[in-house]
């Protein structure tokens, strides 16, 4: 849950540890390739991929997670959204005939013949604890809770790491700067997934550090969105309540002409446009 400081995965109680289970059970021996039962998630050739050091036949146009679920694992945790955004399904892996480790997201990598890999989907990096609205905006507070930032050694392993493409090494810069203002914008795009932190030289926790940053910005640093206030108080107001009984009565079709014939905003409306007919705002 994003108060709490947890990865975001659309289902707040979900606990994202990597937990998978190989079905078959590993009493099974690879003297016969394993093959998956389930062949109607991917087409192609099978190509062999190596699976926390087992071999796997999998099809060439699955992504890693759809690759081991092919191969008869089943997810527990360390899955979420398989869209690229909950963060969840962080995975390290290397390519035939190469050294270098990779990184990335499960749900995002389509497999290669002979891909070593294995998921790792929760970090243990350091989380500050902390009573949030005993926070000012002042960067100290940062440096407080997390001293670990000045150990920024500006390699750019974690920019080079991040699936978001995230600029974490500018978000670090920034914030050793003060300017939490710009760590939030930079940061805007992080999902949480903690690669950044597994390649980082100074073991640093960005995505936390970044996380914190934005929280700050969003609560204490921007100014507050009086058109959100305005609307607020109008949904408490029960000021809709009538409107949506009104649409909860109409057909499929009469909602369905209703949303087409709509006055939209325009792509390149300013901060003060309103609409011709105000009379729902
Ligand atoms: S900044 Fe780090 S935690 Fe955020 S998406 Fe990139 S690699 Fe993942
Ligand atoms: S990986 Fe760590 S040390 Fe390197 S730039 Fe990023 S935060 Fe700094
Ligand atoms: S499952 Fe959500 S990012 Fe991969």
């Amino acid at each position: 849950m994003w108060l709490s400081g947890d990865k975001c995965t659309g289902n707040p109680r979900r606990v994202l540890m990597s937990e998978i289970e190989d079905k078959r059970g590993r009493s099974e021996q690879s003297k016969s390739l394993p093959v998956g039962p389930r062949s109607t998630t991917g087409t192609g050739k099978l190509i062999p991929v190596y699976v926390m050091g087992k071999q796997y036949m999998v099809p060439e146009t699955l992504t890693i997670m759809k690759a081991m679920e092919y191969a008869g694992f089943k997810f527990i945790r360390g899955c979420g959204c398989r869209g690229g955004i909950c963060g969840a399904c962080a995975t390290v892996y290397r390519k035939e005939g190469e050294y270098k480790l990779r990184v990335g997201l499960a749900c995002q990598t389509v497999v290669e013949p002979n891909m070593y890999l294995t998921q790792i989907p929760f970090y243990p990096a350091n989380r500050a604890r902390y009573d949030f609205s005993k926070l000012t905006s002042a960067p100290e507070e940062i440096y407080k809770l997390y001293p670990e930032l000045f150990r920024c050694i500006a390699c750019n392993l974690c920019t080079k790491a991040c699936p978001m493409d995230v600029q974490m090494m500018d978000v670090i810069s920034a914030l050793k700067q003060g300017d939490i203002a710009r760590a939030a914008m930079l940061s805007f795009s992080c999902i949480q997934c903690g690669l950044c932190a597994s390649r980082c030289m100074g073991e640093l926790p960005q995505y936390h550090i970044a996380q914190l940053a934005r929280r700050i910005y969003g609560s204490k640093i921007v100014p507050r969105a009086e058109h959100l206030g305005r609307a607020v108080k109008a949904i408490n107001e029960g000021r809709h309540e009538e409107w949506l009984r009104m649409l909860m009565k109409m057909s499929e079709e009469e909602l369905h002409s209703r949303y087409q014939e709509r006055e939209m905003e325009p792509p390149m409306a300013g901060e003060d446009w309103v609409p011709v007919n105000a009379e729902y705002l």
